[in-house]
């Protein structure tokens, strides 16, 4: 039987299947509680995607759809995607990628204008300095920002997921997220790292009257 809390065994299943990194199965049971993508066509914002495993299920996600060609994909982060697994996926034409800083200007309003989504994901994480109150903090930080993105891309309707480090005052912007969202919850997926301090929060039906 497979040793599920081995530390390579997400990394290992995520290259058999073809995939960079084992953040995917954090999408996938994200996905398979909530049903995050049920709109069609989909228009998804991906985040911190980097090296791209949430990106190649969506876009695997999108090509198995009736409304493929309507579906559209939108990405972020500091560093470039993973071209090792995607098959040339990344170079179709319902998928964008933008290297940037997703705090900065220049790429919000880039992906503000590709807009509006209706599911934004974000797995965006700060580069970690073993010192929990200043990375949960950093965490937080990039929590808000995307926070923002929904406010002003997500569709009326429309969900969210997106990863945060647990303490701070990440119960803060849970409580702001149950008053953007019919319902808003913490979700931590069964294949994160036993010790991990991240979790997600989600939240699902954006509501029409706010902002
Ligand atoms: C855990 S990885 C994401 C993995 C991705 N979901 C996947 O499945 O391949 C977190 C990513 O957040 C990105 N990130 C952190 N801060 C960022 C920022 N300010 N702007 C854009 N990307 C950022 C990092 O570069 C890193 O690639």
């Amino acid at each position: 039987m497979a040793d599920y809390k081995k530390p390579d065994y997400w990394q290992q299943k995520a290259r058999k299947e073809g995939y960079p990194a084992r953040s995917v199965y954090k999408l996938m049971e994200i996905d398979e509680k909530f049903s995050l993508f049920k709109t069609s066509p989909i228009r998804v914002l991906d985040l911190g995607a980097a090296p791209g495993s949430w990106s190649l299920y969506l876009l695997r996600l999108m090509q198995r759809s009736k409304t493929a060609g309507n579906s559209f994909l939108a990405a972020a982060d500091l560093s470039p995607l993973s071209r090792e697994y995607d098959k040339g996926l990344f170079d179709s034409g319902n998928f964008f990628f933008i290297q940037g800083d997703i705090t900065g200007v220049a790429v919000r309003e880039t992906l503000f204008a590709k807009g509006p989504y209706s599911t934004i994901i974000s797995d965006a994480a700060p580069a970690t300095t073993g010192n929990h109150t200043v990375d949960a903090a950093r965490s937080l930080e990039l929590a808000e920002t995307v926070f923002f993105y929904a406010e002003n891309a997500l569709a009326p309707g429309g969900n969210l997921a997106l990863k945060v480090f647990q303490g701070g005052d990440s119960a803060t912007l849970l409580k702001r997220m149950k008053t953007l969202f019919g319902t808003a919850k913490s979700f931590k997926p069964q294949s994160c790292r036993g010790e991990s301090v991240e979790t997600y929060f989600v939240g699902l039906g954006k509501e029409y009257n706010v902002k």
